[in-house]
């Protein structure tokens, strides 16, 4: 099932009517959830999904937590959100701002009815010993990453469900690792919110020639 919403770019080309693009074209991130509870089983089949994107040598660097548990969401969202507010404070941000930045980013994940995080292992990537074809293959994982992530809200999409990429994982991953304990070479890349949308988003794109060159 593809779930329709507001068409967020005009259809320029008049192209035939193909599911997946249709899919990859109507996706949104959605922040806002009802109070629908996302089963299991969902999460399970999104996490299937996610696995049969491509990935460097087939090695499938990505790794995922799934977080249901309403207790383990607060205090990943309160933790996140400390570390948020320190990081705010030594930039020199004013209080108010800060208070504000923090409140909504736990807001946002303590309103998912379910996460996601994204985590990225490098224990079957090759190892090089130079430091030009080890960074390669750093992002060789981290593409092939965002990619099953990438799919993964995709799969959401197709599923009937919202979902949103939050980056602030990358921004505090010695927390996530602690909250959540996960195994040492699991380093997080990013949290993915998911629930039944209660909103409906409009997007642009900016023109194509300014993104491509024909050569
Ligand atoms: C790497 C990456 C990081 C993102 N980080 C955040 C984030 O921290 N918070 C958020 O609300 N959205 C985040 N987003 C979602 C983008 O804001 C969103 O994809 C963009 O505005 C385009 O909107 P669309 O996804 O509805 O097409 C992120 C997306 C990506 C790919």
């Amino acid at each position: 099932m593809i779930i329709s919403t507001p068409d967020p770019v005009p259809n320029q080309l008049n192209a035939p009517y193909v599911p997946i693009v249709e899919a990859i074209r109507t996706r949104r991130s959605i922040r806002r959830y009802t109070d629908q509870p996302v089963s299991h089983e969902l999460i399970e089949m999104l996490l299937t999904a996610a696995s049969w994107s491509p990935s460097a040598h087939n090695r499938q660097p990505w790794r995922f937590v799934a977080v249901l548990t309403p207790a383990t969401r607060d205090s990943l969202a309160r933790q996140m959100g400390e570390r948020l507010r320190t990081d705010l404070s030594s930039d020199g941000v004013p209080i108010a701002a800060i208070e504000s930045d923090t409140n909504r980013s736990y807001s946002r994940i303590t309103g998912a009815k379910a996460l996601i995080i994204v985590c990225l292992s490098l224990v079957d990537m090759d190892q090089y010993p130079d430091a030009r074809r080890t960074n390669a293959e750093y992002l060789m994982a981290a593409q092939s990453t965002a990619m099953a992530a990438q799919n993964l809200l995709l799969a959401a999409h197709g599923y009937g469900l919202g979902a949103c990429w939050m980056c602030a994982p990358l921004f505090c991953p010695d927390v996530v690792q602690r909250v959540l304990q996960l195994p040492d070479d699991w380093q997080p890349q990013a949290l993915i919110t998911l629930g039944y949308p209660a909103e409906t988003k409009t997007k642009t794109r900016e023109p194509l020639e300014t993104r491509v060159l024909w050569r």
